[in-house]
């Protein structure tokens, strides 16, 4: 073990971390000594601060107020599109798509990315994702970087994924994968947990990660050479995003917003979506699990909740913005967990209550910074339905039903009869849209609803 290394660890109060050293064999040694080398002590330091303010969550809720939300028309919309298809025609959007996190409540074993979705093909949902940005690439004649950032859990096998898979059709020169950061957790005295007798207990450093890992690992300085100006975010468990859509970026646009957040009515009061509020005039969000229920329940006389909207972690940045705060400190958030550790002879216990503190940077924390934020209401029906629970609400069964339900709109805008109960899917890459459908009608596609993908 360098000597160095050493002493950081003995001066930041984290000699125990080698306490099992001599037991270690020279592979198990390097692997600690690299997980040393990772570790950002200022970080820490700040998580320590944290843990010793006695304060679980850093949110203030003072002065809050719901955020003014954008209801746009129809023929704002339309004008906004504009816009939009020429921002993508101009090759200045790219994708970023977070896809990192550990989808724990899932339980599945593999990136969440790879999760078979495709009601009739089983196609994973970095299919729905890639193959939408392909469909926009083709129809404006651009291209359209992907980033997809991972973790150490998930990167090899998220790659291989997109090997095996072709790239979706995408060119593999347009799609760039970059690892967040990993943060260890902390007991309650501040000191670092083993979960074996030479390792650290790591996790990923939570979505807002993906600031500081654009910028050492070179996402920024690519999206630079590539003119990029509009960067379209979203998460990895939602198929029925709009990827990129000319609408929500020349809403943006038009708006003069660094940033902009899709948001839709909440389901109920307890669902688990971000908080839009504003304070003072600047807008925020807060998290769900730290908005008290008193807050959730509250209704206008007219029945409505009075902080009725909630964000689905669908936004857009102007790159300018998202280079300036990469340069930036985010808050931290810190979650009581149960974390394997080893005992003091080096034996594994799995605590079965929460015994330690779980550390993370959350993305909207970006909000108050930008100079124009924009958040703008739309239909969750055909936008949002997440992959977040093996069973019950926001389930695979849940967002295959919602799949084939706009699928099954977007046939009927055209005209077609879709037969009761006819499971339906569409490759995005054969249409799109409802226009994009009626385009493929129009051309002879003739669909037959007898289980057959429309690919
Ligand atoms: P979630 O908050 O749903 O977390 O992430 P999760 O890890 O996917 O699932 P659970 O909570 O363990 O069940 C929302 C989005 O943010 C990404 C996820 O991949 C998902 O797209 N994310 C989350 C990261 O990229 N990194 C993280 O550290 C956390």
């Amino acid at each position: 073990m360098q000597e160095k290394l050493c002493d950081t660890l003995k001066r930041e109060g984290q000699g125990h971390v080698l306490r099992f050293m001599d037991g270690l064999d020279d592979a198990g040694k390097a692997a600690l000594e690299a997980q040393i080398a990772s570790l950002d002590f200022a970080a820490i330091d700040r998580m320590k601060a944290l843990l010793a303010s006695g304060r679980t969550s850093s949110v203030d809720l003072n002065g809050l107020e719901p955020a003014p939300v954008a209801e746009p028309d129809e023929s704002a919309r339309a004008k906004a599109a504009k816009r939009g298809e020429e921002e993508l025609r101009a090759g200045c959007v790219a994708v970023a798509l977070v896809a990192g996190g550990q989808g724990s409540r899932l339980g599945f074993d593999g990136p969440k990315g790879s999760y078979p979705i495709g009601p009739i093909s089983s196609k994973p949902l970095f299919h729905f994702h890639a193959r939408k940005i392909l469909a926009m690439s083709r129809r404006y004649g651009a291209d359209i970087p992907f980033y997809i950032m991972t973790s150490e859990t998930n990167d090899a096998a998220t790659r291989a994924h997109f090997e095996e898979n072709g790239f979706f059709g995408l060119k593999p020169e347009n799609v760039r994968f970059f690892k967040q950061g990993m943060w260890p957790a902390l007991d309650p005295d501040g000191r670092i947990i083993l979960d074996a007798p030479g390792h650290i207990f790591m996790s990923p450093d939570g979505h807002g990660g993906i600031l500081s890992a654009m910028k050492s690992q070179g996402v920024i300085d690519d999206m630079a050479a590539r003119g990029i100006s509009t960067v379209f975010y979203f998460q990895v468990d939602n198929p029925m995003v709009e990827v990129a859509s000319p609408e929500f970026i020349g809403l943006h646009l038009l708006a003069g917003a660094e940033m902009s957040i899709k948001v839709c009515a909440k389901r109920d009061p307890q669902e688990g979506l971000g908080m839009v509020v504003s304070r003072r005039g600047r807008c925020e969000m807060v998290e769900y699990s730290d908005f008290p229920d008193d807050l959730k329940n509250r209704r206008r006389e007219n029945g409505d909740l009075y902080y009725k909207f909630g964000s689905v972690a669908i936004h857009i940045f102007s790159f300018d913005f998202l280079r300036r705060e990469a340069e930036a400190a985010m808050p931290i958030h810190v979650a009581h967990k149960k974390i394997p550790f080893v005992d003091e002879a080096g034996a594994v216990v799995k605590p079965d209550k929460p015994n330690g503190y779980k550390f993370e940077k959350f993305i909207f924390d970006v909000i108050p910074e930008a100079k124009n934020v924009l958040n703008v209401a739309f239909d969750r029906a055909e936008e949002f339905s997440p992959v977040k629970n093996a069973e019950g609400n926001d389930s695979p069964a849940t967002c295959r039903r919602d799949l084939v339900a706009k699928w099954r709109r977007w046939f009927n805008e055209c005209g077609v009869n879709v037969p009761d109960g006819a499971v339906i899917e569409i490759d995005p890459a054969f249409a799109n849209s409802p226009k994009e459908l009626m385009a493929r009608l129009i051309g002879g596609f003739v669909p037959v609803f007898d289980g057959r993908v429309f690919e």
